[in-house]
């Protein structure tokens, strides 16, 4: 049996494999960007056929890397969530662009449902709430609009990223795991299983659909890398995330800063319900038993220094931010509300559009950067408010991905939240916890409480900012996000 795991991490802006040892050393790792299409206002795609061959290209470097496929016990899986791929059953080509969780274009559906009542009875059989965000109405608004998907017929297949890829790396494999299935609206939370009466909401041809299965376990072998290597692990992103940053317990709590901030807390093994906007989800499936999370999810974050950086040319690398915050004593009154793609939790409005507020002629480019950066603490804490609200509140955070390593930040969101945070000096939580996931698959370690041995070391940031500094930034920050609000 081999000895290291490989994990492909499938991301909004980047693919990336990754081989890992069981003491959770990182061996190699390897990426590539992806193309992003904006084609209107609100709509954001990918090519399918451009992330498989990026995702393999990426993949086949590791395993030569490894020393061949016989090196390698397992795959393990994780993937941006939501974003939905139309494939051809029998060519195994894509039949339509990928529609991306951040795409905006079933919000008129979304609407017309909420009129309509329907959002309270999909929230108790799916944890969700009528967003375009979701895959559910992205497929209704696909099969209404493509006819080259109603055309297919049987031959049509559809399913998020994971799996896409499973399907091209085994050649005809149509699972889904558990975790990526709750994102869709058409998962029965507590039955796990696909509930017809959402399927046929969503208009969703029932043939298309994958079969969901565990998050851990032997669900297929490729053999596209010159020998057999079984597929044990499959997790959405923030899910493997939560998994890596071991919050393996009721009440333990993650946030990750990537292109967006997604916030889970561990709700055991009874399906939550929010009454306060916030998301339930399945945190993961094994021998057919699901835990859950409440999530809050926030659309921009990383995405946002980005747009400093392409569109609006205000700092000219991602780095740079850290010490421009710190350039300045305080934000000089100004407020940034990321509103770019609407806003996610806990305000769900899709129509929301940015705001920089309090400009003055003593503002300069360092105050709006630092209001940028302070906009991460500033969402979290309305989350942190939602989650309290919901009987759920965190007695600490655990934080990751690329934001966070700007220590500025890490440090305000301690101050903003007045809580210890967390932060593994091992970023890579995602893929992390997708290789727990395969190596508990793959039969490596028991449980994941076995395999969160993989996990390094951790550096806490405290509290230390004055309260009344902190009452000051969050009704500022309280009175612009009411600006932005439609
Ligand atoms: O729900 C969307 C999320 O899975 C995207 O994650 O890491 O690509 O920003 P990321």
């Amino acid at each position: 049996m081999g000895e290291m795991l490989l994990v492909i991490d499938e991301g909004t802006t980047s693919t990336r494999a990754m081989l890992f040892a069981p003491d959770g050393t990182v061996l190699g790792s390897h990426s590539a960007e992806l193309e992003q299409h904006y084609p209107g206002p609100g709509l954001v795609e990918h090519d399918a056929a451009e992330i498989w061959e990026k995702t393999l290209g990426c993949a086949r470097r590791m395993v030569e890397q490894a020393g061949g496929p016989d090196r390698i016990a397992a795959i393990g899986i994780t993937n941006q969530r939501e974003t939905l791929v139309f494939w051809d059953k029998v060519s195994g080509e894509p039949l339509a662009p990928a529609i991306v969780w951040q795409d905006r274009r079933s919000a008129a559906l979304c609407r017309t449902l909420k009129e309509q009542g329907e959002e309270p009875g999909v929230q108790a059989r799916t944890g969700l709430l009528l967003d375009p965000y979701f895959s559910g109405t992205k497929i209704a608004w696909a099969m209404e609009n493509w006819s080259q998907l109603r055309e297919a017929g049987d031959r049509l297949a559809l399913g998020t990223i994971e799996s896409w890829l499973v399907w091209k790396l085994t050649g005809g494999l149509h699972v889904t795991d558990a975790t990526n299935a709750s994102r869709t609206l058409l998962m029965g939370l507590g039955s796990g299983g696909w509930s017809d009466g959402l399927v046929d909401m969503f208009g969703a041809p029932r043939d298309a659909l994958p079969e969901i299965v565990d998050c851990a376990g032997t669900f297929g072998t490729t053999t596209l890398f010159g020998g057999e290597i079984p597929i044990c692990g499959l997790a959405g992103d923030q899910q493997a995330a939560t998994i890596g940053q071991a919050c393996l317990k009721k009440g333990e709590t993650k946030s990750t800063y990537g292109t967006g901030a997604f916030i889970l807390t561990n709700a055991g093994t009874t399906p939550p319900t929010s009454k306060h906007r916030l998301l339930a989800t399945c945190l993961w499936q094994l021998g057919g038993r699901r835990t859950y999370a409440l999530e809050g999810s926030v659309f921009v974050a990383g995405s946002l220094i980005q747009w400093l950086r392409d569109s609006v040319k205000l700092v000219e690398t991602a780095q740079e931010t850290e010490a421009i915050a710190r350039s300045v004593d305080d934000n000089g009154g100004v407020y940034l509300v990321p509103a770019l793609s609407g806003l996610g939790a806990p305000w769900w409005q899709p129509e929301a559009r940015a705001a920089i507020t309090g400009l003055s002629f003593s503002t300069g480019r360092a105050h709006i950067v630092r209001a940028a950066l302070e906009a991460m603490a500033h969402q979290s804490h309305d989350l942190k408010q939602a989650f309290a609200a919901d009987g759920a509140d965190w007695a600490m955070l655990r934080v990751d991905g690329g934001m966070v390593t700007n220590d500025w930040i890490a440090q305000d969101l301690a101050d903003m939240l007045d809580l210890p945070v967390e932060r593994p000096e091992f970023a890579e939580t995602t893929a992390l916890g997708a290789a727990m996931l395969a190596g508990v698959g793959c039969g490596w370690f028991a449980g994941l409480e076995e395999a969160a041995t993989m996990r390094g070391e951790i550096r806490t940031f405290e509290p230390r900012v004055d309260g009344a500094v902190r009452d000051a930034r969050l009704s500022g920050w309280k009175s612009a996000i009411e600006r932005a609000l439609p």
